[in-house]
């Protein structure tokens, strides 16, 4: 539907602990692609900027308190609307997705099923790329903040259903390396992404 004819952008997710090195590496990514000339924009969720951001920010520094559910949900309700970006070319590197709202609520107990439910039908990643790193390897990092869910059990759990989680699609990445090779990796991951999505491959759906 687009009379130039242009080809769609890729959506790529890094995944991973916190401390896993993901955000410095969306950075990285996003200023090659542009040096490359790509029509690129890094995005982030949780989204902090908009009114549910800064609810789920409060939650997060301990500022207020919500039931499981219910904070489920608002990271849910954050999650943004891509496919018009996509259509229109630009790739899309994304700092967390679905994946993390499954796998850090599931850590705390929930039905895997209840947590994807809110996010079926969301546009499904070209590639999600999972950052490897032990968590006790990951705490030692630079040591976690202050945020709720910065300890080392509770990271232990969600490690554990991020590996529930990831099928063969998944391209895993061991974020133990030197960040010059974890780089290396993600360019080449992200190149071929955009190809494939150039070549007409079709967005599909979450969950489904
Ligand atoms: P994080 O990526 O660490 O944000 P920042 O780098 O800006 O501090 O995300 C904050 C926390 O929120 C992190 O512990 C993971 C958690 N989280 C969820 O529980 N569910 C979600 O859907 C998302 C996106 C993040």
């Amino acid at each position: 539907n687009d009379i130039r004819g242009c080809s769609r952008g890729s959506l790529i997710v890094l995944e991973g602990l916190d401390r896993s090195g993901k955000t410095s590496q969306c950075g990285n990514l996003l200023a090659y692609l542009q040096g490359k000339g790509f029509s690129v924009e890094a995005w982030q969720f949780p989204d902090r900027s908009t009114s549910v951001g800064k609810m789920i920010s409060a939650y997060l520094a301990n500022e207020s308190q919500l039931d499981d559910r219910t904070i489920h949900l608002l990271f849910s309700a954050n999650r943004a609307l891509m496919e018009n970006k996509l259509k229109s070319g630009t790739t899309l590197i994304v700092d967390r997705y679905s994946y993390s709202g499954v796998a850090f609520s599931a850590a705390k107990g929930l039905n895997i099923e209840w947590c994807k439910a809110p996010e079926v039908g969301l546009i499904a990643p070209d590639v999600v790329v999972y950052l490897d790193v032990p968590p006790e390897k990951a705490a030692e990092r630079g040591g976690y903040g202050l945020e709720k869910y910065e300890q080392l059990d509770f990271q232990g759990k969600v490690a554990e259903h991020y590996h529930n989680l990831l099928d063969s699609s998944w391209e895993i990445v061991d974020g133990s390396q030197s960040i010059e090779s974890v780089e290396r990796q993600l360019k080449d991951l992200a190149m071929h992404s955009i190809l494939t999505c150039q070549r007409g491959k079709p967005l599909t759906n979450l969950w489904s």
